[in-house]
């Protein structure tokens, strides 16, 4: 099959078998990139089921650029609480200022300018051009190289194949359907070619895969495995005479920015406090993305605090400050155990 059949075939499927998700517009490019990019810095890390709700409070809260660029990024960061990797929060909303004061708040559609905007890397510049703009732009996540793959029966590591992948993909892009053209694949990837059990038997691509019916294909692409890296640490729950509770708030910058959390280290112990705190034989662990964090819980009475630390009664703790997964687990594990 010709690459432009295989390209009307994914687009005709589309149609009637894309999934109808609160961010998509059937049909052409989003009337509103807005609506775009706040999905497309959701989908970054997290997947299309878990979006869902909080894109929809998110929307219902900030319905448009200028009520996302007026707001207060606590408030942002509440309205993010769970869907973790909180640096999307705060570059989206300093992307909604800038479209705002810079561009008097109409996203441009020129792709060196789109690209100077915060949270916006390779994939997402192609996905918010495609779906806002229908420009022609391909996009390459992890269901577009399985796909490729598989198509072509590709089984050299997926890390060997890149350029190779990125032209196949590219050739396969609808240039004159962008935008539906990007869903689909997605859509593809996330409903028949997944990576257990793919529904062969209803792919519009069937009859010109190559990995169809063979014994290897569920192992398509092929991945070395990396090993993720742990680290241990621990973190103390500090409970003054009145019963408040020690939090302290994230520098702006890396892992959990801006975030509120008890005062934890990720290479052993904190020197100030080992000598008085109490194990409580409990601890948590945390996967993100490229390493595992294991954290022994200590407990202790201390009145003194930093300028830059607040002491909280334990029930406006989670109510009233921004925690990440991480310290919510620490929280609940203490709790279950008091
Ligand atoms: N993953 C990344 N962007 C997506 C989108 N727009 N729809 C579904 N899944 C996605």
């Amino acid at each position: 099959m010709k690459t432009k059949e295989l390209t009307q075939k994914l687009l005709e499927w589309y149609q009637t078998n894309g999934r109808n998700l609160p961010w998509r517009f059937k049909g052409g490019a989003h009337p509103t990139p807005y609506i775009v990019l706040v999905s497309e810095i959701m989908l970054q890390q997290t997947t299309v089921k878990t979006v869902i709700p909080y894109f929809t409070k998110f929307i219902q809260r900030f319905p448009n650029i200028q009520s996302l660029a007026q707001a207060d990024i606590e408030e942002v960061y509440r309205y993010w609480q769970g869907l973790g990797y909180y640096t999307r929060a705060r570059s989206l909303h300093q992307t909604a200022q800038t479209i705002v004061n810079d561009y008097h708040g109409e996203f441009p559609s020129d792709k060196e300018k789109i690209k100077k905007l915060k949270g916006i890397g390779q994939y997402t510049l192609s996905s918010f051009l495609a779906l806002s703009f229908n420009q022609a732009e391909t996009v390459i996540d992890g269901n577009v190289k399985r796909i490729i793959c598989r198509l072509h029966h590709l089984t050299e590591p997926l890390d060997s194949l890149t350029s190779k992948i990125e032209k196949l993909a590219t050739r396969l892009t609808s240039k004159d359907h962008a935008a539906d053209y990007a869903s689909a694949i997605m859509d593809l990837g996330a409903t028949i070619c997944t990576p257990k059990k793919p529904h062969c038997d209803k792919c519009p691509w069937q009859s010109a895969c190559q990995s169809k019916n063979q014994t290897d294909l569920e192992q398509i692409p092929i991945r070395k495995k990396l090993s993720k890296q742990e680290r241990n640490g621990s973190v103390y729950i500090i409970k003054n005479h009145e019963g408040k509770i020690l939090i302290r708030k994230r520098t702006e910058k890396g892992l959990l920015s801006g975030l509120y959390e008890f005062p934890w280290t990720d290479s052993g112990e904190l020197k100030n406090y080992v000598a008085y705190c109490r194990d409580t034989h409990q601890s948590i662990s945390h996967t993100f993305s490229h390493f595992k964090l294991n954290l022994k819980i200590y407990t202790l009475t201390n009145n003194q605090k930093r300028d830059e630390e607040i002491f909280a009664y334990p029930d406006e703790l989670i109510k009233n400050y921004p925690f990440s997964t991480l310290m919510k687990k620490v929280w609940k594990t203490v709790n279950s155990i008091e």
